[in-house]
């Protein structure tokens, strides 16, 4: 079999790939896979095993279409990671979030079409429904996105829709909660305020800290996705929740012990604009249909988490360094 994996070089597709050539999982034991990957800021080649007998890297872009005819035929599945996927940077600047994944997303549905591609996952985000006040969203919940990067996803995902019901692609949607674990960027919460506090460097905390999100570890999000790879619908969406809720303050406290920092470290500073109050999935469909339990239990892949950050300061010190470079620019 082989799988072609985009943003195979980000944070949670890294984790895919390595799980796959490390036969993790059942379905596609012996696969070879092949990751397409633009390397933008948060693509990192130090997230791979370069080199590896059943890994074909290239570097290219998802809206790239030649490049896609190209690469597709032969290949049985596509996972589709690739993605602008940090909502401050769509606040700042939108449109290479509609590029990538909205136009990305149609081309590279195009070229699967053309190429016969079998299988399909659309790898989406909670963030597509909005803020919740209370209770959990169903996959039939209106699509209310509030921040540029959430539109596009949720554009992403009618574009895939529409690939389903007009041209009979084998696809099918995951809409995953908030990720932790090993290789994220340094840019989102847990290994930002993780690195600063290593560093001995104060936590910004957006306004009073009350928002909650829902946490999944990076390997269980990585299993649903492949489960749904293996045996989902097509043209089903499938929400992945971690179901442990937490809001910001009481994550940043909880942090701040496993790194042994004083709340003194916390400043509070500017409150994201448009900032989603409440993220709670309804994980029913899923563990109904396909059986998917999420199974890193959240105190201890947190502290896992924080331990790989203390013992791996050369890959977060690069990322850092490339962000002060681009800022710079
Ligand atoms: P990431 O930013 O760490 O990785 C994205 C990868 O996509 C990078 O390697 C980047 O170089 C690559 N990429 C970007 N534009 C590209 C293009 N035009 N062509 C080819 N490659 C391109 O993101 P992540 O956190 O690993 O998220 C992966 C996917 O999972 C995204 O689709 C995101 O929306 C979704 N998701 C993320 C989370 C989360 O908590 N991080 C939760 C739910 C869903
Ligand atoms: O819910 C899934 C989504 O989770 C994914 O689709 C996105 O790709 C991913 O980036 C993530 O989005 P969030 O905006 O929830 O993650 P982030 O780590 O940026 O922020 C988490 C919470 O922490 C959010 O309420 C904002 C807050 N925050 C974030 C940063 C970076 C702070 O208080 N301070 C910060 O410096």
């Amino acid at each position: 079999m082989r799988i072609l994996v985009t943003g195979g070089a980000g944070f949670i597709g890294s984790h895919y790939v390595r799980a796959v050539l490390d036969d993790r999982y059942p379905q596609a034991v012996g696969a070879r896979v092949t990751v397409v990957d633009k390397l933008t800021y948060s693509g990192n080649l130090a997230n791979l095993p370069v080199g590896a007998e059943r890994l074909d890297f290239v570097h290219g872009d998802i809206c790239d279409a030649g490049l896609l005819r190209e690469l597709l035929p032969g290949h049985d599945s596509i996972v589709h990671f690739a993605a602008e996927s940090h909502v401050d940077r769509s606040v700042a600047a939108a449109a290479d979030f509609i590029h990538t994944n909205v136009m990305g997303t149609q081309v590279l549905l195009d070229c699967a079409r053309l190429a016969g591609v079998e299988r399909i996952v659309h790898v989406s985000t909670d963030e597509v429904y909005g803020s919740i006040a209370s209770g959990s969203w169903t996959e039939t919940w209106p699509l209310a996105p509030n921040s540029p990067y959430a539109a596009s996803k949720a554009a992403s995902d009618l574009v895939v829709r529409s690939y389903w019901r007009t041209h009979g692609l084998d696809v099918s949607i995951t809409r995953c909660s908030n990720n932790y674990g090993p290789y994220q960027h340094t840019e989102k919460l847990i290994p930002l305020f993780v690195t600063n506090l290593l560093e001995g460097k104060p936590v910004p905390l957006y306004g009073d800290g009350h928002n909650v999100r829902e946490w999944i570890h990076v390997e269980d999000h990585c299993r649903a996705v492949e489960m749904v790879r293996a045996k989902g619908r097509a043209g089903e969406i499938y929400n992945v929740g971690g179901g442990v809720e937490r809001t910001n303050l009481e994550l940043t406290h909880q942090l701040l012990e496993l790194c042994g920092a004083e709340a003194s470290a916390v400043r509070r500073v500017a409150d994201r604009l448009g900032h989603d109050d409440r993220y709670s999935l309804d994980g029913t469909k899923i563990r109904e249909e396909l059986g998917f339990e999420p199974a890193v239990p959240f105190e201890r892949g947190l502290r896992e988490t924080v331990d790989w950050y203390r013992h791996h300061p050369g890959w977060w010190k690069d990322v850092k360094r490339a962000a002060t470079s681009e800022a710079a620019r």
